[in-house]
């Protein structure tokens, strides 16, 4: 079967994910897409999945690993885009594939990069602001240095991956006749966000939800932009459709920049919850091995001028419609998520 034209997409069962699939069925409805998913790290079920999405494409999917995909094998497929979102995620879901990460990220993208360039589509790769470092005291903008600290932990295996994929792909398109863009996420939130990873914002509302304490990590003061992800799943889909290549752009809402501490007590507020605030050690609810990010937040200039970006949704959005989505679920699976264990 041939599907000229059609829109690929790794990971395109995970969070992110999920909303590019409704954000390209808003702008181009009936689009041909095909998913390529092995359900590591997606937050739902395959049938939940499907359930939950409001779409209107033509869609396919592989349920495996981007190494056992027979579409990528396959000639007959025509992509003209493709989004490239697979990969390992998370603070706290990282550390247990120390050691393979860089492997993992390199490999997949090498991949998809002699995908693209076979099959002459448009690559997005979705990369991360933790190549950053700390940026400026916390300021990353697309100019800003990619810093490496001194210390090795596992979090920077992560971060380094992202670094080397990202180099081949800009490199790629300078040498070779791929079109590409990079897009650097900041802490992507809102509904379907799983709390398996250890992202913060799942943690904090199911510790709501029970009534227990939000444990925040450190002295509290760590700064963040937490964007929604309707915002970052619709600034990858202009950074598609954007002519330019080779180009870098932050998804990462300014607006929204909070520290922890101050974020914990929007949750509670919004949830109406009689939670107070625990500041821990990290380490002791994820181990040892477990890194917190020093602070890190967007200079979006350059995103909103070339790609007409325009991150719409506030904090309270965020947390409001992230809670509505887990009331759906039952409260007992929110208790591995919520710092009790
Ligand atoms: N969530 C964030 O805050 C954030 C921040 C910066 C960057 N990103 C990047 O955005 C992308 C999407 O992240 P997300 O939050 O949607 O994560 P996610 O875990 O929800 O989605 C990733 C999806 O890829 C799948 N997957 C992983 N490895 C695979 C493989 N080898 N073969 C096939 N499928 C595979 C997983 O099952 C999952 O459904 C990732 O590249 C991530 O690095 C996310």
């Amino acid at each position: 079967m041939s599907r000229k034209n059609a829109v690929l997409i790794t990971g395109g069962f995970g969070f992110l994910g999920t909303h590019l699939l409704e954000e390209i069925s808003t702008q181009s409805p009936g689009t041909s897409i095909h998913v390529i998913d092995n359900f590591s790290t997606s937050p739902m079920s395959l049938e939940e999945t499907l359930e939950d999405l409001q779409i209107d494409l033509d869609l396919s999917y592989e349920i495996c690993d981007l190494s056992g995909s027979k579409i990528l094998k396959d000639k007959e497929y025509n992509f003209s885009e493709i989004y490239h979102l697979a990969s390992y995620v998370g603070p706290a879901g990282v550390l247990k594939h120390g050691g393979n990460m860089v492997r993992g990220i390199v490999n997949d993208g090498y991949q998809m990069i002699d995908f693209a360039l076979e099959n002459r589509s448009r690559l997005l790769l979705a990369s991360s602001s933790e190549v950053y470092g700390g940026g400026v005291k916390g300021l990353c903008a697309e100019s800003t240095p990619r810093v490496v600290p001194a210390e090795t932990s596992i979090r920077l295996e992560y971060a380094v991956g992202k670094i080397a994929i990202e180099t081949a792909v800009i490199n790629t398109s300078k040498v070779r006749n791929l079109s590409s863009i990079v897009i650097r996420p900041f802490n992507v939130s809102g509904p379907r966000q799983s709390g398996k990873g250890g992202f913060v914002l799942p943690r904090f509302i199911a510790s709501a939800m029970n009534n227990d304490p939000l444990t925040v990590f450190g002295d509290g003061n760590a700064k963040r932009a937490f964007t929604h992800v309707r915002d970052i799943a619709n600034g990858c889909y202009l950074a598609m459709k954007n002519e330019s290549s080779g180009k870098v752009y932050n998804l990462g809402n300014p607006s929204n920049i909070t520290t922890i501490s101050e974020f914990a007590n929007r949750v509670i507020d919004v949830t109406k919850s009689n939670s107070k605030i625990e500041l821990v050690d990290p380490k002791t609810l994820f181990g040892a091995l477990y890194e917190e990010a020093s602070d890190k937040f967007p200079d979006a200039t350059l995103t909103i001028a070339d790609l007409k970006w325009e991150p719409k949704r506030s904090l309270d959005e965020i947390i409001t419609e992230t809670w509505e989505f887990m009331k759906k679920l039952k409260a007992s699976s929110f208790q591995s998520i919520s710092g009790k264990g």
